[in-house]
């Protein structure tokens, strides 16, 4: 029997925390290329509803659903950071929402769930100030291969090295490569990393592909490829938790990365020194990209109708 992150949260005492996402450097590079692309309506609200506590900036609010979810008050939350793929990389990679998501708790239907609220007007301040975190955090989450994977506990069950030290492969996707990277390229700034990703995205070496990253078609889906307007006014009208098409493509689009990279090491290599490292860079700095540009294009949709980017 397979063991998954679920279980995973079980057996580890919540307080220490044994499962993150992108560590918190990649979720604050999400929510910093987001503020780049964002609509007026929609800027308005982010700016209003996280004020001077996150600095008005999706940068700093990212990695909130991170810090709460080892609390009592919302270890409820824990299990919503992922969707246990049960499917067999490098051999074969899908996400099915049904198998995967059964119970109707999984990053699938949070992020379905805090769209509905983000823009609930019936709701407090306080509570759209949540889904609006949670959506930050969630769109992050979603593009890392090992959230959307199931295989040893999302690769935490596997041991690897990193620069030395003894690691496991989730963690090194969640932070090990990202600390090198900005550490080397980007003299530790979250904040010189996101606005280099957001110049690629605008004029440079992603601005052929950001169109494709908010069309939400797949490669193999392309009969039921759907725009997110016609995404979100499905799951608005009326106001319903239904399954939406886009965050399950984005699932898919980073699951097959666990067939086509991130399992091809050799066993013993140390992932952040090797030639492992060279080609992983470019891989996470396009998840980065994409998935705070998808954030934006999101919230667009959400607040001023329409993805309105570049
Ligand atoms: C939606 O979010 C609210 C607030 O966090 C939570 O109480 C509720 O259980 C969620 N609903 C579903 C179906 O996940
Ligand atoms: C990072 O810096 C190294 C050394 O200067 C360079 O070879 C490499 O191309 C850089 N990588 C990125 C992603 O900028
Ligand atoms: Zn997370």
């Amino acid at each position: 029997m397979k063991t998954n992150m679920k279980s995973l949260v079980a057996a580890v005492s919540l307080s220490v925390g044994g499962v993150y996402g992108w560590g918190a450097t990649g979720h604050q590079a999400v929510g910093y290329v987001a503020m780049q692309f964002l609509s007026p309506k929609a800027l308005s609200f982010v700016q209003t509803s996280l004020g001077s506590t996150y600095s008005q900036s999706l940068g700093p609010a990212a990695t909130w659903a991170d810090e709460v979810k080892s609390s009592a008050a919302y270890a409820w939350s824990s299990e919503l950071h992922w969707v246990d793929a049960e499917d067999n990389p490098p051999t074969s990679c899908s996400v099915s929402e049904s198998r995967d998501c059964a119970n109707g708790k999984c990053i699938l239907t949070a992020i379905a769930n805090y769209t509905t609220r983000v823009v609930d007007t019936g709701l407090s301040a306080t509570q759209r100030q949540e889904a609006l975190k949670f959506l930050d955090h969630f769109i992050g989450d979603i593009g890392q291969p090992l959230h959307v994977e199931a295989i040893k506990t999302g690769g935490n069950d596997i041991s690897v090295k990193c620069s030395g030290s003894t690691s496991n492969l989730h963690s090194v996707w969640d932070s090990g490569l990202i600390n090198k990277l900005i550490s080397a390229n980007y003299s530790n700034s979250v904040t010189t990393w996101a606005n280099t990703l957001a110049t690629r995205i605008k004029t440079g070496q992603y601005a052929s592909l950001a169109a494709s990253w908010i069309s939400c078609s797949s490669t193999t889906a392309a009969a039921t490829r759907r725009s997110m307007e016609e995404d979100v006014s499905g799951l608005l009208r009326p106001r319903a938790i239904t399954p939406l098409k886009c965050p399950l493509i984005w699932a898919q689009d980073s699951n097959k990365l666990d067939c086509s990279f991130v399992f091809s090491y050799t066993t013993g290599t140390d992932l952040c020194t090797s030639s492992y490292y060279t080609n992983a860079v470019p891989i996470i700095e396009t998840q980065i990209a994409k998935q705070g540009f998808r954030l934006a294009a999101w919230l667009n949709v959400l607040f001023d109708g329409a993805t309105n980017l570049p």
